[in-house]
């Protein structure tokens, strides 16, 4: 059985596979400075990493740190045979990665990748570390039973409390987006098992705020062009934070897309319509639905029939057509019930619509998606 020991660099093996002589040198470099104990660095080719693996000195390698040529086929198709032999972690580098290199290294089976050109010498040290850890948690995961993984989405989900405990206008968002998303999520015919997988998606689906400075997030002024550009980027920092974690893979899309629109002028892909993943699209009207029903630091709750004025407004603009039906229905039901409640004089008296429940009647559980 795997143990999640600290990572001591010094007794951590690597292997750097680059074409590019002089990259082969910075990776090198970069890494022997920050401590990983042994750095071997061939040209980027197959059999000189299956050599390495092979040799009668028992080499290993605790990590593939690959360096891919964006527009060399032979790269690409190098890295897919690596992939089909070496079972242990591999980290792509590029000097600048867009979004189609990225989607590329994906579909290769390869989660973990760094923008060299973006993030310094300092950002692939650290994604050297995390790859690594991350491997281990993925091995560990898998050898264990489902106890391993509820404890490990249980302190990622402390990790987004304690997040939104940093405003206290956010402290509950995540927790609510998940009850709301399966709501949703249920009247649109998910499956349990989806609903449970759609409900951790909303609880991560802001995760990426953590890569954002406190002064923007808790602005309580409108934010200037230039920060909502920074604030913009929360859903690529948390698919890339994410992307290493195996248990995270089919909650990505929905992460990274909740904030695109229905018309295609969301991001930060731009898709629309039902390209748009379902998940996606469900967490986006749950969450601007909590947004508007809820204080914040910059504004008060919307009352809720300005509220439905913008669920209509938005209706095949910013939101899926069908799930603003969904929502309006949810929401009409949840009125009447108050109201009905009210009546027999066991209402709470203030006609809130915005009270939660999972959609049977039950309060929320205190871990969404466990329940
Ligand atoms: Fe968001």
């Amino acid at each position: 059985m795997t143990h999640l020991e600290e990572i001591i660099r010094s007794e951590t093996e690597l292997v750097v596979l680059d074409d590019a002589p002089a990259w082969r040198e910075f990776h090198e470099r970069v890494l022997r400075r920050a401590g990983f104990g042994l750095v071997n660095s061939y040209p980027a080719q197959p059999s000189l990493l299956f050599d390495h693996l092979n040799n009668a000195r028992g080499r290993k390698a605790d990590l593939v740190v690959f360096g891919v040529q964006p527009n060399s086929e032979f790269s690409w198709e190098n890295l897919r045979l690596i992939r089909g032999f070496f079972q242990g972690p591999v980290l792509a580098t590029m000097e600048r990665m867009d979004a189609d290199a990225r989607a590329r290294i994906l579909d290769l089976g390869v989660h973990d990748f760094v923008s060299v050109g973006d993030c310094g010498e300092e950002g692939l040290e650290l994604k050297v570390e995390t790859a690594i850890t991350a491997y281990r948690i993925n091995t560990l995961i898998d050898e264990n039973d489902q106890r391993t993984q509820r404890i490990f989405l249980n302190i990622m989900t402390v990790m987004v409390k304690i997040l939104e405990n940093k405003d206290p206008y956010t402290r509950f968002h995540s927790h609510s987006v998940a009850i709301w998303s399966r709501m949703i999520g249920r009247r649109r015919g998910l499956t349990e098992e989806d609903l449970i997988r759609l409900g951790l998606a909303a609880v991560f689906h802001d995760f990426g705020k953590i890569g954002i400075p406190e002064e923007i997030l808790n602005k309580p002024s409108r934010l200037t062009d230039e920060e909502f550009a920074i604030m913009k980027q929360h859903p690529t920092i948390a698919r890339d934070l994410l992307s290493s974690l195996d248990l995270m893979h089919d909650l990505l899309p929905a992460i990274t897309h909740h904030h695109e629109r229905w018309d295609g002028r969301g991001y930060p892909a731009g898709l629309k319509s039902d390209q748009i993943p379902l998940w996606g699209r469900i967490i986006c009207i749950a969450d601007a639905y909590d947004t508007m029903a809820s204080r914040r630091t910059y504004k008060e709750p919307m009352p809720p029939e300005r509220v439905l004025e913008e669920l209509h407004k938005g209706r095949g603009t910013q939101f899926d057509p069908e799930l603003v039906d969904i929502l309006v229905q949810i929401l009409a039901e949840k009125a009447a019930e108050s109201a009905e409640k009210e009546k027999n004089g066991n209402g709470n008296g203030n006609g809130n619509h915005h009270a939660l429940s999972d959609g049977n009647g039950n309060q929320p559980a205190p871990n969404p998606h466990l329940a």
